[in-house]
């Protein structure tokens, strides 16, 4: 079983929110499974372009660090996503990932797979949530499922963040039985159905263009012609 943890505050070494991914990837890797970890803020990962070649083609023009990652990803069981709060949002760095990944999303790459969002903020608990959810989101709208994050506000003090670690190593354990035990998530699995038929309309919209998109969601039998 392999898990995958995405860094992405531009502190390296120093990042709080790399102390929780750590021991997330830590106690994963304990409860059995092969880790590594992914510093999105040291690769060369380009803006989407939108020139549209992954809905066409199935594959992203831009050569650079980001086809290296997507492989890593859609080979890996679990994902763990990290990313500090900043301006109440996900790093620049983690967001360019998301922006490069519409086909992961049109055509749910992530799907059977589990996933676990960290974060830290300067501030309070809402500030935490709110990056969680969008991490959650991002996961969830690619297919896959959530099993829970981690977050800790630095204002809280030293103690939180002894906390938050050892939760995160609880989780990083827990996303292995997830795994294991194939979890089901029906409120999850509801909303990817959602989705899916939200979506299907956008894929019929763009089915001369979009060839790639339409193949795959004909192959999956989610539209029909
Ligand atoms: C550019 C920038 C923007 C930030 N924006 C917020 C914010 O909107 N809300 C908040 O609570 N903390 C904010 N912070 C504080 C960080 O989220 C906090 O220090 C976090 O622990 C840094 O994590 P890191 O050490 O992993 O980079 C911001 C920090 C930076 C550098």
């Amino acid at each position: 079983m392999k898990i995958v943890g995405i860094q992405s505050s531009p502190r390296g070494k120093n990042s709080n929110t790399l102390k929780l991914l750590d021991a997330a990837l830590d106690g994963a890797a304990e409860a059995g499974a092969e880790v590594e970890a992914i510093d999105v803020a040291k690769l060369k990962i380009k803006y989407c372009t939108a020139c549209n070649s992954c809905h066409e083609k199935g594959v992203c023009s831009i050569k650079d660090d980001y086809n290296g990652v997507l492989e890593k990803l859609l080979a890996a069981d679990g994902i763990i996503w990290s990313s500090p709060n900043y301006m109440m949002n996900v790093t620049a760095q983690l967001k360019t990932l998301f922006d490069r990944s519409p086909l992961v999303t049109h055509e749910q790459l992530f799907d059977g797979k589990y996933g676990l969002s960290l974060t830290t903020a300067g501030a309070g608990i809402g500030e935490v949530d709110f990056v969680l959810n969008i991490m959650k989101a991002f996961m969830s709208n690619c297919g896959g499922n959530v099993i829970g994050g981690v977050g800790c506000a630095m204002a809280q003090g030293p103690s939180a963040m002894e906390a938050a670690v050892e939760k995160s190593r609880e989780m990083g354990k827990d996303l292995v039985e997830a795994i294991k035990e194939k979890r089901q998530y029906p409120e999850q699995e509801a909303a990817h159905k959602a989705w899916r038929e939200r979506f299907k309309y956008v894929i019929l919209a763009n089915k001369d263009h979009w060839t790639h998109n339409c193949d795959y969601w004909m192959e999956k039998g989610w539209i029909k012609e």
